[in-house]
């Protein structure tokens, strides 16, 4: 199919030229229109594949020419012609959402190029968009399920928050409570968001790499450093840096971290310049952090800074009226993942659910629904298809040990023979929550692994 092309000019003379010499290669179809009117009416019979209009028109502008145009379809590629270089219009017709503008006398060549380019990139457009359609619905409130009112609360908290241009929030919740879904659904629902959302764990990296991960870093700024890098703070300029596990930062990055809050400025690694950036931050973490901050374990300036808008997410225990509806929710996803056909939980199997308590909150709803759907035939799923609750591994909330509590360690140890004893005390003491003992040694689990993993403390 040849595109077809609508050129309006109320100089039709004009119009007319354009329109032979663009049809010249037969590569377009056009037609000619000296007022809106014509062209709208003869659009509502056979729409077009792209629209060269000229700028100012009596009675109408090329503007809301564009505009209209714009509104009832988002991909039509549009032109706009203006007679002297008249930037300022120009500009404007680009923000009515035109794709180009062209100073008269155009350059058939450039025109020719920019509308058959406009039009081979058309499905490309429309790919992309409909996949950011998707993602945003599927990071959207609306993928944070549930009726109970604190779920409610917490989705009236991400709309309130998406509003602000540049918030700092702090998530707070046990492990599995939805703060990285709650995290996305307030970048993927604000209107300020124009960058990227950008997410690391504090406490997956050794203090060091995080702070180049964080900060980036100039050439040479140490051994490995061959090449300049951006770290993640000016990669989420625009958008939404999420600081996740914040609880595990060490006491120095707690410090840089400050800094950066205060001033919304930073140096990268080995670098001289200041780098001015400007981004929503969203801070999470499983920890009790009010506890760290009174054992001084976390710096109180910072957390004043990050928790100026905090919310807790409700242990799923504590919210079990929407368990049937997000074990159902997740029963859904994996029929499709998985290519079944389970169409209900049996009532048995649902009772089995609730009466369990879940220390891993929906995480480990979502955890035990999929290996059940593993099991279940194409009807439905029914207890013996659950896997025995509380095998899937999980970390618990552990025993009542407190900082204070004594342990006995024998003299004559070295150093290292004492450490190993107090480490291997601590865990003892916490039940074997790994979690627990890091913090209250003060370190983070990986730390904490190494550690175990040195004095042979790993089981
Ligand atoms: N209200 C909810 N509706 C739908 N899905 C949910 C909800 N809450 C949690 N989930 C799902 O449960 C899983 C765990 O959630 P998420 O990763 O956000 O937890 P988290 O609080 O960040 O846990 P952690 O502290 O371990 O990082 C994800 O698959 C998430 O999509
Ligand atoms: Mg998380």
């Amino acid at each position: 199919m040849i595109p077809k092309v609508y050129i309006l000019d109320d100089d039709l003379t004009y119009a007319k030229l354009l329109a032979a010499n663009l049809g010249k290669a037969g590569r377009f179809r056009n037609e000619v229109f000296d007022n809106h009117q014509a062209l709208f009416d003869r659009r509502s019979e056979e729409p077009p594949d792209a629209v060269i209009t000229d700028l100012v028109m009596p009675g109408f502008s090329g503007i809301e020419v564009t505009r209209r145009l714009r509104a009832s379809d988002p991909h039509l590629p549009i032109f706009v012609l203006t007679a002297h270089g008249d930037m300022e219009t120009a500009i404007e017709a680009l923000k009515a959402g035109a794709n180009e503008y062209l100073t008269k006398p155009v350059n058939m060549d450039e025109l020719t190029t920019l509308l058959q380019r406009a039009l081979d990139e058309r499905p490309l457009r429309e790919e992309v968009a409909s996949i950011q359609k998707v993602r945003q619905e599927e990071f959207s409130v609306r993928a944070i399920l549930g009726q109970h009112p604190r779920i409610e609360e917490a989705r009236a908290f991400v709309r309130r928050v998406a509003e602000i241009p540049r918030p700092t929030v702090l998530l707070l919740g046990e492990s599995g409570t939805g703060k990285n879904l709650v995290a996305r659904a307030i970048h993927y629902s604000s209107p300020h968001s124009t960058g990227r959302f950008v997410e690391i764990n504090c406490s997956a990296l050794p203090s060091q790499l995080l702070e180049a991960e964080l900060f980036g870093y100039q050439k040479g700024a140490f051994t490995d450093a061959r090449e300049s890098k951006r770290g993640l703070i000016e990669v989420a300029d625009g958008g939404t840096l999420f600081l996740d596990e914040i609880g595990d930062l060490s006491r120095e990055l707690q410090a840089k971290l400050l800094n950066f809050l205060e001033s919304r400025r930073f140096r990268r690694l080995g670098g001289t310049d200041e780098i001015e950036v400007s981004q929503r931050i969203i801070t999470a973490t499983n920890r009790d952090i009010e506890a760290s901050v009174r054992r001084s374990e976390f710096r109180a300036d910072l957390y004043y800074r990050v928790s100026v808008a905090t919310h807790e997410l409700p242990p799923l225990r504590e919210i079990k009226d929407d368990l049937p509806l997000l074990a159902d929710h997740f029963r859904e996803v994996f029929n499709r993942e998985f290519r079944k056909q389970v169409s209900r939980i049996s009532p048995e199997a649902l009772k089995t659910l609730q009466d369990w308590d879940w220390p891993g909150n929906v995480r480990e709803l979502r955890n035990v629904i999929e290996r059940a759907m593993i099991f279940a035939d194409d009807t439905q799923l029914t207890p013996t298809d659950l896997p025995e609750l509380g095998s899937i591994e999980i970390e618990v909330e552990p025993a009542e040990i407190e900082a204070g509590d004594t342990f006995r360690i024998p003299t004559g140890l070295t150093l290292a023979e004492a450490e190993k004893e107090y480490i291997r005390q601590t865990l003892e003491a916490c039940g074997g929550s790994v979690q627990r003992a890091a913090e209250l040694l003060g370190i983070s689990r990986k730390n904490l692994w190494e550690k175990r993993k040195k004095y042979g403390l790993l089981d």
